[in-house]
């Protein structure tokens, strides 16, 4: 009996799970069957002298085409353009953007198609020394900075060998002039649809939008207790706001023990219309490059601060050119890895975190069918109990009842 109860309930639960798989997109979030025909191409410097090239990730849709640039030129920068044509084109100007001036050396056109853009720009390194690895957070802090790494001043290898047309990935990878060991990457994945990455945080995706998974690798640490901050610059126009939003979520299944996806957004100043680009992150990084789950540790980040001026680098100067200092204003949030009472850098000398770029409104997780599932079977299971149990009840009743009436004549 007990057994036959069991299998009924494991019965249920699978037509439970089929169900709400099949209902997912009704409840918000979910899949997006919407698809692009995403190619990847790398623009190499043609002058071959240096190892600047230009990613060009052409993302076409039925009545529009995204362009996400990624290079080394300046600071690592990924530049988006949202154009209302599937036939525009990125034209480089390669003389001047290797001059000195690259203002204006990136153009799509027609410029009339451009409907919007942005870039996000990483900066900086901070390496600092958590003097005060304690679970209690009470006790004084001194966190002391070393001078910071600057992205500007590495030196870049040529990422024409990392590129996969088919995987639609490639990887930046470079090092301080300084140093003979350690380096830091940038792995760009752009995608043809929705979907999960097979990495751990296992961000989702959607058509709209690239993944950088930013890792630092045998950067020997300038004190047993160093622990990294990345610096992301976001470049938008005066009119739009950068807000950063934090959002929980139970959703526990995909990037064990993190229940929060950290993001910024650009939104039209004084509005709450659709939102027009995101950088989006689970707060979580990972100290082996195969992690498992005791290698994951939390990440925090500062409040996204205005900047006076936007920094005049790379394809940000490239394609805002001159109006970057009157039309434009760039934001500041700083990631930093690991909390008090993790591991130090030193552990493994090792990190990595992702991050998802795009155009358009962030995916977001929904429920998962297995968390739907256990709250359907926790909370379907005892009113079915119960309804089956009343039914039961009524019926004895009314079988009793029975001899009880008189027949009437
Ligand atoms: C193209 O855009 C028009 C109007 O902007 C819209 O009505 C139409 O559905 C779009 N077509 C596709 C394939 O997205
Ligand atoms: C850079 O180039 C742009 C366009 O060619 C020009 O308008 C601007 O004056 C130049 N800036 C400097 C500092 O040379
Ligand atoms: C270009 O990249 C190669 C490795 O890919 C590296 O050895 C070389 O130093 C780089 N050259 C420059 C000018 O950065
Ligand atoms: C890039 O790599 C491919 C093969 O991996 C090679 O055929 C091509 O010549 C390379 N291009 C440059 C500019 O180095
Ligand atoms: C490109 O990626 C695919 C899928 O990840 C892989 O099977 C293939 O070997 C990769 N190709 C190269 C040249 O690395
Ligand atoms: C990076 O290299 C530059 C140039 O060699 C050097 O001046 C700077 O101190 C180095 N930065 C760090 C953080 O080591
Ligand atoms: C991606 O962009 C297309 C076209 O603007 C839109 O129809 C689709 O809903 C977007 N997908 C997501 C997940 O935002
Ligand atoms: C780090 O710790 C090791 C062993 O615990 C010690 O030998 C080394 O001197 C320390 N390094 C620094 C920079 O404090
Ligand atoms: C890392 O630094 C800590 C704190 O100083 C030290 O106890 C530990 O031995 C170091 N670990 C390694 C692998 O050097
Ligand atoms: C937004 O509101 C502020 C004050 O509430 C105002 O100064 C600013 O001009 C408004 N911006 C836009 C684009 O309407
Ligand atoms: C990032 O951290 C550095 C070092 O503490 C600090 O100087 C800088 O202002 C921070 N930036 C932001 C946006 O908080």
């Amino acid at each position: 009996m007990k057994l036959l109860a069991g299998l009924l309930r494991l019965d249920a639960f699978l037509y439970f799970i089929n169900l709400i798989t099949a209902a997912q997109p009704f409840f918000g979030g979910g899949t997006d069957s919407y698809r692009r025909k995403v190619s990847l191409e790398l623009n190499p410097d043609p002058s071959g002298s240096s190892n600047v090239s230009v990613l060009h990730v052409r993302a076409v849709g039925g009545n529009d085409t995204l362009h996400f640039l990624w290079s080394s030129l300046g600071v690592p920068t990924l530049l988006l353009v949202h154009t209302d044509s599937p036939e525009t084109r990125v034209q480089i100007d390669w003389a001047r953007l290797l001059s000195g001036n690259a203002s204006g050396s990136l153009t799509v056109e027609p410029a009339s198609a451009v409907q919007y853009s942005t870039a996000f720009l990483f900066s900086k390194i901070w390496e600092y020394s958590d003097g005060r690895n304690s679970a209690d957070q009470s006790q004084a802090a001194v966190d002391s900075y070393f001078p910071p790494y600057s992205l500007e001043e590495f030196t870049w290898e040529d990422s024409n060998r990392t590129l996969n047309r088919s995987a639609l990935t490639a990887q930046l990878c470079g090092r301080n002039q300084s140093q003979h060991s350690g380096r830091v990457c940038f792995q760009i994945s752009a995608f043809e649809s929705w979907g999960r990455d097979p990495a751990w945080p296992r961000l989702l995706h959607s058509s709209n939008s690239s993944q950088l998974r930013f890792v630092i690798e045998g950067v020997p640490p300038r004190s047993n207790r160093s622990r990294f901050a990345l610096e992301l610059l976001s470049i938008d126009s005066r009119d739009h706001e950068v807000r950063e939003e934090t959002r929980r979520s139970i959703d526990d299944e995909y990037t064990p023990s993190i229940f929060q996806v950290s993001r910024l957004v650009s939104v039209h100043a004084n509005s709450s219309a659709p939102v027009l680009s995101y950088a989006q992150w689970k707060p979580v990084a990972y100290r082996t490059a195969s992690p498992v789950f005791e290698d994951s540790t939390p990440c925090r980040h500062s409040p996204c601060t205005p900047l006076l001026q936007p920094p005049r680098l790379g394809l940000a100067l490239a394609f805002f050119g001159g109006a970057l200092d009157q039309g434009y204003r760039a934001s500041a949030v700083n990631i930093s890895f690991g909390v008090p009472g993790e591991p130090y850098y030193n552990a493994t000398g090792y990190l990595s975190w992702s991050c998802l770029l795009g155009l358009g409104s962030p995916p977001e997780d929904s429920f998962s069918p297995l968390v739907l599932g256990i709250m359907a079977v926790g909370l379907g299971t005892p009113a079915l109990l119960l309804l089956v149990g009343g039914a039961c009840v009524c019926g004895q009743r009314l079988r009793r009842q029975q001899p009880g009436y008189a027949p009437i004549s």
